[in-house]
């Protein structure tokens, strides 16, 4: 029996084939997001969805009668309107655990890249400026300074580590905080302490509606004018208009930012007028082997659930399907 399946976006063909063994795929490949009218096109016959992040709301799962799985290629899952999947008894999973390092050096790589201003002297030496008598301006160290994690889920354990490895104290602020901080060498503390005391701020927490807009235009008036403010989490966890006036009016120092708000960034966006901005697209995850191992586990989620089994990664257990 061949199962129909949609998926939104290029994948590897290691996945392609894994999954045409049992599926019949509609992929979209052209370059852009899947137009939302051939999607619900395509839904209306399938029973299994592939999800690159695209928005799934209840009118698309009203487009998808046979629907029974939805396996997303993506740690978070703010586009997906979950009550609505659980509401119509369909198990959606994410991919944890595989992108952890990947996402991890990323972070600690714009932190990196942030107080040693990285990408500018290489724009610098790029521009033929070396040779001339300017100077390409000093960054900050980062042996002594505090890092501060908002959202210390596994990533942020990962980003600490790497921290700490080049001489950062790390202090946290989570939903909870964790049992393990202690074998961390992490300390807990409130969010307005953490604003307060940190030197590089780090955001890594998911965007749901306890977190969107988190930062705003006292958070920023709260931290040191020094502050170096790294998001590698969502865009929406920040108001970026005041982000962009905390950096116009030298509130803080400098911003990092692997996500944004909006999403992608209009090249004429304000934002890209700032000297003091980094801002990559969107590449936590991005790299061949985490991709592949993101991809492998979203099908494999995908094939348990189109055979009623339970899904490896279900972020709503309670419809998952039962051995
Ligand atoms: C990427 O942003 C992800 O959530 O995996």
């Amino acid at each position: 029996m061949m199962y129909k399946i949609a998926i939104t976006g290029k994948t590897f063909p290691q996945v392609i084939d894994k999954l045409g063994q049992s599926c019949k795929i509609k992929i979209w490949e052209q370059d852009g997001p899947i137009p939302r009218q051939i999607l619900t096109e395509w839904l209306a016959d399938a029973d299994g969805l592939f999800s690159t992040m695209v928005p799934i709301d209840d009118e698309l799962l009203s487009s998808a009668p046979s629907l029974r799985v939805i396996a997303q290629a993506a740690v978070g899952f703010d586009n997906i309107n979950l009550e609505a999947c659980t509401a119509r008894s369909i198990p959606v999973s994410n991919t944890p655990g595989v992108l952890v390092e990947a996402t991890a050096d990323l972070a600690f790589g714009l932190v990196l890249s942030a107080a040693r201003r990285i990408p500018d002297a290489a724009a610098f030496v790029k521009n033929g400026l070396w040779n001339k008598t300017t100077k390409f301006p000093l960054g900050v160290d980062l042996y002594g300074k505090t890092l501060g994690i908002v959202g210390m889920g596994n990533i942020g354990a990962a980003a600490a580590k790497r921290a700490q490895a080049s001489g950062m104290k790390v202090i946290y602020n989570n939903r909870s905080r964790r049992a393990d901080d202690t074998s961390l060498n992490a300390a807990y503390v409130s969010f307005d302490c953490l604003l307060a005391q940190a030197d590089f701020i780090l955001v890594l927490a998911p965007l749901t509606d306890a977190t969107r807009g988190l930062f705003g235009s006292n958070q920023f008036a709260a931290m040191k004018q020094t502050a170096y403010f790294i998001n590698a989490a969502r865009g929406a966890l920040v108001e970026t208009d005041a982000l962009y006036h905390a950096l116009s009016t030298g509130q803080i120092a400098y911003a990092a930012l692997d996500v944004t708000d909006p999403e992608p960034l209009p090249a004429d966006h304000p934002l890209l007028s700032l000297p003091n901005i980094l801002i990559t697209p969107h590449i936590g995850s991005a790299t061949t082997e985490t991709r592949l191992a993101m991809a492998m586990l979203a099908a494999e989620n995908l094939i348990a659930g189109l055979n009623r089994k339970p899904l490896l990664t279900c972020i709503n257990p309670s419809v998952n399907y039962k051995e």
